[in-house]
C-alpha cells in the first residue's frame, strides 16, 4: 500500500513522529512535503496537493495532519474520489476504513499526543472495507459525489 504524509505549519513535530513510525515499520510511505505556490503554503493547498495525489492514482491512501486536523479533511474532501475524515481515538480510526472507505486519515497536532497519533495510525493502517451493510452507504456516497462533480450527467 504505498501512502502520502504532509502536514501544514502547524503540525511539523506530529508529521516527524508518524512518519518516524511508520518507516519504522517499513511502510512505503512518501511525504511529499508540498511547499505550494510560495513559501509558508496554508493548508487547503498542501491538503489538495495531497488528495490530487490520490485521486490521480499516486498512493493508495493518504495522512494529512494540521492544527486541528478539520481543514485538511475539508479540503480533501473537495477533490473527487477522496474520503477524509478527523480521528483522535482508534475505534474511529477503524471505522473510518472499515465503515466509511475512507483513503485519508486527517489528525490534529494541538489535539492528539504523539503516543495517541501513533495508535490511531496503526489501526488505520492495519484496517480494510469490511463491505456488508456499509457498502450500500458508501455507493450512496459515491453517488451523491457524482451528482456534486458532474451535476449534468443525469444520476
Ligand atoms: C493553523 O493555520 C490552523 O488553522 C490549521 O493548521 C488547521 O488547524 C486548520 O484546520
Amino acid at each position: 500500500m504505498k501512502i502520502a504524509i504532509d502536514c501544514d505549519d502547524a503540525a511539523v513535530n506530529l508529521k516527524k513522529v508518524v512518519l518516524e513510525h511508520l518507516k519504522r515499520k517499513n511502510a512505503d510511505i512518501t511525504d511529499l512535503n508540498y511547499s505550494g505556490s510560495s513559501p509558508g503554503a496554508h493548508y487547503p493547498e498542501i491538503g489538495y496537493n495531497l488528495a490530487l495525489r490520490i485521486k490521480n492514482g499516486d498512493f493508495d491512501r493518504g495522512i494529512l495532519m494540521c492544527g486541528t486536523g478539520l481543514g485538511m479533511a475539508m479540503i480533501a474532501n473537495k477533490v473527487e474520489t477522496v474520503f477524509a475524515g478527523v480521528c483522535h481515538d482508534v475505534y474511529s480510526a477503524e471505522r473510518l476504513v472499515k465503515s466509511n472507505n475512507a483513503n485519508i486519515l486527517t489528525m490534529g497536532e494541538r489535539v492528539i499526543g504523539p503516543e495517541l497519533a501513533k495508535t490511531v495510525v496503526d489501526a488505520w493502517l492495519v484496517s480494510e472495507f469490511a463491505g456488508g451493510g456499509s457498502t450500500e452507504k458508501v455507493e450512496q456516497m459515491r453517488k451523491l459525489e457524482n451528482r456534486s462533480f458532474h451535476p449534468d450527467s443525469g444520476d
